[in-house]
């Protein structure tokens, strides 16, 4: 059987969403005893810091009877120039999975070409797909489905924003973004997923939010931008996810942050904290949800 890689959301098709949440839910009820990694090692590239993406696959890769390898962009050859094709081929030879998080999106769709592997975006300037393949999760987990719902997505038009646009054309659901001039998500992703399902762009958060089931929001610079921090805070005045915004949205609507957050800025303290707030399930959702991607690519469960 040919390798699969998980680049992007539409690497999976609706119904292999359903089936891969089905998994992630049995294995989050502890009905899942099954070691499908077993003997089997994830090489885990980092140029990038992260907390969740990197504790969540390492714990649930040993949860799967294998073992995670954590890689730094740093101290890898490939921070020295070692070409990113021969890092593909030299990990292909030692390793059973790459997840990959890097500044480039054409990095890992290079990694991917070459390596005879599965590649998992672990994060990309373009992409998230693991946090979103987990938040949608999340949403059918607090919701009962995404079927109907509408998504309010409010703040920069980053690698998340693309990626739920990008769910949102494989599953169908509403996606409202708000997004100041300038900081739209990509064109490309944004066209693609208009012709699939009910997108669009407001320029007014409250416009976005108005009966929204889903509030979501992330930070105004992402990492890489931090030179642009001064200028970002400018530019987002207004677009802060705070309780009068919240207001606006359906009484039973659930406010989501991929996290790190910044309370003050994308969102305000009394969101963040408050009853509406779902961001620490969210979070837990990472490990459940890439067990059952793992399972899937790696393991005894693909197909
Ligand atoms: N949400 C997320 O990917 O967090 P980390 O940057 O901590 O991995
Ligand atoms: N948009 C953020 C997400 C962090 C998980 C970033 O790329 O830094």
């Amino acid at each position: 059987m040919p390798k699969r890689d998980f680049l992007q959301i539409p690497d999976l098709t609706a119904a292999e969403i359903v089936q891969l949440i089905d998994l992630a839910a049995e294995i989050k009820a502890g009905r899942y005893q099954k070691r499908p990694l077993a003997g089997k090692t994830l090489a885990m590239v980092f140029a990038k810091s992260s907390t969740r993406t990197r504790v969540s696959f390492e714990v649930g890769v040993h949860h799967l009877g294998g073992h995670g390898l954590f890689l730094s962009g740093r101290d890898l050859q490939l921070g020295r120039g070692e070409p990113i094709k021969d890092t593909a081929r030299v990990l292909s030879r030692y390793t059973d999975g790459i997840m990959i998080r890097t500044f480039a999106h054409s990095d890992v769709e290079e990694l991917a070409r070459h390596a005879t592997i599965p590649v998992i975006n672990g994060l990309t300037d373009r992409l998230h797909p693991c946090q979103v393949l987990s938040d949608v999760f999340t949403v059918r987990e607090m919701l009962g489905g995404w079927e109907g719902k509408k998504v309010a997505w409010v703040g920069d038009g980053n690698n998340m924003a693309n990626s739920w646009l990008n769910a949102a054309s494989v599953l169908g659901f509403e996606l409202r973004l708000a997004c100041p001039e300038g900081y739209e998500p990509e064109r490309e992703i944004f066209e693609r997923a208009k012709r699939c399902a009910d997108v669009s762009m407001h320029e007014d958060p409250e416009e976005a939010v108005q009966g929204a089931n889903v509030v979501n929001t992330d930070v105004w610079a992402s990492m890489g931008q931090e030179g642009e921090e001064d200028a970002r805070r400018l530019a987002f005045k207004g677009y802060t996810v705070d309780a009068a915004l919240m207001k606006r949205a359906d009484p039973g609507a659930i406010f989501l942050h991929c996290l790190p957050a910044h309370r003050g800025e994308e969102v305000a303290d009394e969101v963040f904290e408050g009853p509406q707030s779902r961001v620490f399930d969210q979070a837990e959702n990472r490990l459940h949800v890439q067990k059952a991607l793992l399972a899937k690519l790696m393991g005894r469960e693909e197909g």
